[in-house]
């Protein structure tokens, strides 16, 4: 997206195995336009689940399960997943697809405001995983506060949202939440940050 083609073409070729589950979610996000990580931000959130031996996550913004679907391949047999979305839609077909993949650890989808879930669970996870409609995104760090351990990853997507967060002129409201969010995040000391410019930009930032 906002890494020069000819870098993202070569980085292909160090792409990571994915199974025929997840490449039939690339090909349906492909052909229906929806919104996944793709397989470089997926391949990236196993490692850090794998690196920080995560054993539960929950997930803000979960489509049909692609995101999570990796961090079930990192997670251990007795690890747990939080998904939600709005969609119930996208509930069922996520569980078609968890219960391809086969997984060990446990995997609930809850249909809803993730904002509003986030708020109610009343328990702490390893990581939390934002990636909801971006004019939300500010609201999320509350939430990744209150449900993160100390010493847990709070990881969003998108936070250089195709470069426009430099824009002086773009004022759309996932524009300004991505602005606004970054910028709360960063003054922050409640969190450690690091901004990576992968793919669409992925923000790690580490509850102290
Ligand atoms: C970018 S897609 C998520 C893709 C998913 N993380 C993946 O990579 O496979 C965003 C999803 O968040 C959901 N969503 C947006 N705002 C939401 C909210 N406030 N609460 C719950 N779900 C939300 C949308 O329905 C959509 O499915």
């Amino acid at each position: 997206m906002i890494v020069n083609p000819e870098i993202e073409k070569y980085l292909e070729i160090f792409r990571c195995e994915r199974d025929l589950v997840q490449i039939e979610m690339e090909k349906k996000a492909e052909k229906e336009k929806f919104p996944i990580i793709g397989p470089d931000v997926g391949n990236l959130l196993y490692l850090l689940a794998r690196i920080s031996k995560a054993g539960s996550v929950l997930e803000l913004g979960s489509g049909y399960g692609y995101s999570a679907y990796f961090f079930a391949k990192a997670l251990p047999e007795d690890g747990e997943i939080i998904c939600t979305d709005m969609e119930e839609g996208n509930k069922i077909l996520a569980e078609k697809n968890f219960l391809k993949g086969g997984f060990k650890c446990s995997l609930e989808y809850i249909v809803g405001d993730a904002l509003i879930i986030g708020r109610q669970l009343n328990r702490d996870f390893d990581i939390v995983y934002n990636d909801i409609d971006k004019e939300y995104y500010p609201e999320t760090i509350e939430i990744a506060n209150s449900r993160l351990k100390r010493g847990g990853m709070f990881i969003t997507d998108n936070t250089l949202w195709g470069g426009k967060v430099m824009s002086k002129s773009i004022h759309d409201e996932p524009t300004l939440g991505v602005i606004e969010f970054n910028n709360k995040l960063k003054n922050d000391n409640r969190f450690e940050i690091s901004m990576l410019p992968f793919r669409d930009g992925v923000t790690i930032a580490v509850k102290k």
